[in-house]
């Protein structure tokens, strides 16, 4: 089933319109596509929709609806008899199909439905990321990656993973390393599992992929990981585009990691023109802007954890290790949030004045340090241990948004050259061979 745009667009106070249809043997209702919708209308929208709990969607349908109930004669200046579609070079939204692999709390997919993604599936085999997983987007991931079939998988447009970067990482390599243990790809249990996706790619070939990493993957095991892992993405014939980036241009946290954006040789058969996006201008955010007024007094540091820190830093000073606990101010940014960061807090801690121990960030300041939407700071379901480590694992929805905005522009130049948005398909339940697809368990 395909996404055809029909020709009848325009453009109505700069806002374009374009209507296409989805083509298969049974007509489906017509899908209306609305770009560059003034700000104004958007907050009116966001407003009317969340005080009557409705989805975007389902609130513009219902107003559409009404005005035509009411045979509705509006006073714009309509629809031009020879509108032409008008390129615009960031679309805000477009309709394509992704997939969530190593979804953790959904990171990706938090950003990717904001741009008019829909998620045909998800997986991720830790249970209370699951549990976070479902209260927040709905659905429950399917478990092991290791124990999936891709036949069971859907088609898609895009392919979202975050692999597993702990033995990838510095930390998760040296401790590795101290215990005698094989890291990278020598190590069976994790680093198979890019071969894993590289399996999913083969079977699928979604024509966009878009991953995560820790920075160092890069430089780990003097780059070979990463020649490994590019060499096998351009044998699947991908072009490659890769940037590290540092999320602090959108969230009060220095957290650097490698994005890398892939397109597939049979689709795009040219390199397409993308580009990572550029910092945000303005103002970087400030540690302030996520703070809670009044946090609960259990975040602070006990009088002994807090003399152990500094002791330890103090040891570590002396041997000339830079290593130690982050004091970070208001006016500051942090360090980069870790998973282990329910052991002590120590490298995000908050000074409170005085002879009191600084406290630890509580999970809601976790949540807006990572810049998840307010909907997910106010819908924490699990232990603050979990919500912890959920956070230190997850990517930056709003750095997603970012390079997603840069990947739908190349969608959308291909939308307008093929007149359909790439050859995935909504699934209703089947993936492209007409196979079932297993539901995703709720
Ligand atoms: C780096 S985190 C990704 C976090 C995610 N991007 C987010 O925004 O929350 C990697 C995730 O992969 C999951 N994982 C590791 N091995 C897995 C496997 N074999 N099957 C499914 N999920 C797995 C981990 O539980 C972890 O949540």
């Amino acid at each position: 089933m395909d996404w055809r745009v029909l020709g009848i667009s325009a453009s109505i106070l700069g806002t374009d319109i374009i209507v296409s249809q989805r083509f298969e043997s049974v007509p489906m209702n017509k899908q209306l596509l609305v770009r560059n919708v003034p700000p104004e209308i958007c907050t009116w929208i966001d407003a009317q929709r969340a005080q009557h709990n409705m989805s975007q969607q389902e609130f513009v349908l219902s107003v559409l609806d009404q005005a035509v109930e009411s045979d509705l004669e509006l006073k714009l200046p309509l629809f031009a008899s020879s509108a032409t579609v008008v390129e615009k070079p960031v679309p805000e939204s477009l309709p394509f199909t992704f997939i969530d692999l190593f979804a953790g709390i959904g990171g990706f997919r938090s950003s990717l439905e904001k741009l008019g993604g829909r998620c045909l599936f998800s997986s991720e085999w830790d249970k209370y990321s699951q549990k976070t997983y479902k209260a927040w987007y709905g659905d429950t991931p399917e478990g092991d990656i290791r124990k999936i079939k891709p036949a069971d998988i859907p088609n898609h447009d895009v392919m979202a993973a975050g692999f597993p970067c702990q033995p990838f990482s510095i930390a998760g390599v040296s401790k590795r390393q101290s215990l005698g243990m094989a890291h990278g790809f020598k190590c069976v249990t994790q680093g198979n599992l890019f071969f894993q996706l590289v399996t999913i790619i083969k079977a699928k070939r979604p024509p966009v992929l878009f991953l995560e990493n820790v920075k160092n993957l890069q430089s780990h095991d003097q780059g070979r990981t990463w020649t490994v892992i590019r060499e096998a993405l351009e044998d699947l014939g991908y072009w490659i585009f890769f940037q590290v980036i540092d999320a602090a241009a959108y969230v009060p946290q220095h957290r650097e990691r490698v994005y890398i954006v892939c397109f597939d040789k049979k689709e795009f058969p040219e390199r397409p023109p993308f580009e990572f996006p550029k910092k945000p201008e303005g103002a970087k955010p400030l540690l302030r802007d996520i703070l809670e007024p009044n946090p609960d007094p259990k975040y602070t540091l006990t009088p002994h954890l807090w003399n152990y820190l500094q002791r330890y830093a103090e040891g570590h000073k002396a041997k000339g290790n830079g290593f130690g606990f982050g004091l970070v101010t208001p006016e500051g940014i942090s360090r980069t949030l870790s998973a282990r960061y329910y052991k002590d807090g120590s490298e995000i801690l908050i000074p409170q004045g005085g002879n009191k121990p600084p406290r630890r960030l509580t999970p809601k300041e976790c949540a807006r340090l990572m810049g998840f939407d307010e909907k997910y700071q106010n819908n924490l379901v699990v232990s603050d241990t979990q919500a912890y480590r959920q956070f230190g694992n997850a990517v930056v929805p709003k750095v997603v948004e970012a390079v997603g905005k840069q990947i739908l522009k190349v969608l959308s130049w291909k939308l307008m050259e093929k007149g359909c948005l790439l050859k995935r398909a909504e699934t209703n339940g089947h993936n492209g061979n007409g196979k079932a697809v297993r539901k995703a368990r709720s």
